[in-house]
């Protein structure tokens, strides 16, 4: 990656500004990185590069029939003024997966790390500091069809890029618990199409159903699967776990149209390091209701890059609701979800070893 340093950096008093208060995907670091793709020159004009905005032709591909995919994860800041990126190399096998579906070029697992690295060295000081509690530098990968072509077939030309915003909590509630609507009237994918990618157009097929929870009072929105309509499958933004009485930990299995978290894989195996039996299946929303109404389920969560490890309070449906957990409690985050998401942010933020090498 060539470095072009923006002529204008954000005056130190206002970086202090927005590491002060971070927010979530606001505020953006000096640079970014860019790199373009075309069918006759593969890769080139890897570049770091002043953040400004991107001319793109109103005939783009990615405007008029979401060639799109993106991906997210965190750099933390450890005590002693380092900083560690978290399971990028499941981030960049995820983008190669995502390119495929969406018949985009491959960016090669090394050049998508070392784009990372190329801007995270440029704009280190984004990085808020450690022990600003839960904050980061989230960095945002993406590719998009820049070619001006309005036929329906893969672009000839595209743009590869990384942004990177000061991160603090996802939800402004913090780690407090959300409620959950589950949806019977919205689907977010199906077999066979495009639910295991991180593509945009997920994203946008979930907002209608997203206004649908807002209305009916919630936070957020879960979705059953799209063939039986029984089977939990995601929440659009995050992966859901449940916690039983008997220690047993669950998360709906991969069905192909679930999006393969890499905060849910990373809760699998700390969930099993704390002694916990974890289970990857089919789980209904009636298991759930039911398991809420016996006490067989005491916890719920979902997680996510962005999210972290958040607690589910409240789940509602169409004639009814239940409620999760002691909210009276330690402000309604349970004691199996305290621990696992403690583990998940020690090891993120460096307080605790790393035995799988998971942080770069
Ligand atoms: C993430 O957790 O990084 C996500 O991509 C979820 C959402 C912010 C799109």
């Amino acid at each position: 990656f060539k470095v072009e340093l923006a002529s204008a950096p954000a005056t130190a008093e206002a970086r202090t500004a927005v590491l002060t208060k971070p927010g979530f995907g606001q505020s953006f670091t000096d640079h970014m990185v860019l790199a373009s793709w075309s069918l006759d020159r593969g890769w080139h004009d890897q570049r770091v590069t002043a953040y400004a905005p991107l001319r793109v032709s109103p005939a783009a591909a990615v405007l008029h029939y979401a060639q799109e995919i993106f991906e997210g994860l965190k750099a933390y800041r450890h005590e002693d003024g380092s900083v560690w990126a978290f399971r990028p190399e499941v981030n960049a096998a995820r983008f190669t997966r995502s390119a495929q579906r969406l018949a985009l070029p491959q960016v090669p697992e090394e050049a998508f790390i070392a784009a990372l690295r190329a801007l995270v060295t440029v704009d280190e000081v984004w990085v808020p500091p450690a022990g600003s509690g839960e904050t980061s530098l989230y960095l945002r990968p993406y590719m998009i069809a820049t070619e001006a072509a309005l036929s329906v077939r893969p672009a000839h030309e595209v743009l590869f890029g990384v942004i990177a915003s000061p991160a603090g909590p996802y939800f402004d509630t913090g780690p407090k618990p959300v409620s959950i609507w589950l949806s019977t009237s919205s689907i977010r994918a199906t077999p066979g199409g495009t639910g295991a990618a991180k593509c945009g157009g997920n994203y946008a097929a979930s907002l209608a159903a997203l206004g649908e929870a807002t209305a009916n009072g919630c936070d957020q929105v879960i979705y059953l699967d799209a063939v039986e309509r029984r089977w939990i499958e995601e929440s659009g933004s995050m992966n859901v776990f449940f916690v039983y009485a008997d220690g047993r930990i669950a998360t709906p299995e991969l069905s192909g149209s679930i999006l393969a978290g890499v905060t849910r894989d990373s809760v699998l195996e700390l969930a099993a390091d704390l002694g916990h039996k974890v289970e990857e299946r089919r789980i209904s929303a009636d298991e759930w209701r039911d398991g809420l109404r016996s006490g067989e389920i005491t916890e719920a969560f979902a997680s996510g890059t962005a999210a972290v490890i958040t607690p589910i309070g409240r789940l509602a449906w169409s004639d009814g609701n239940l409620t999760i957990g002691d909210h009276a409690a330690n402000h309604g985050v349970g004691p199996v979800t305290a621990s696992i998401r403690a583990a998940l942010l020690d090891l993120q933020y460096g307080r605790t070893a790393d035995p799988r090498n998971w942080l770069t």
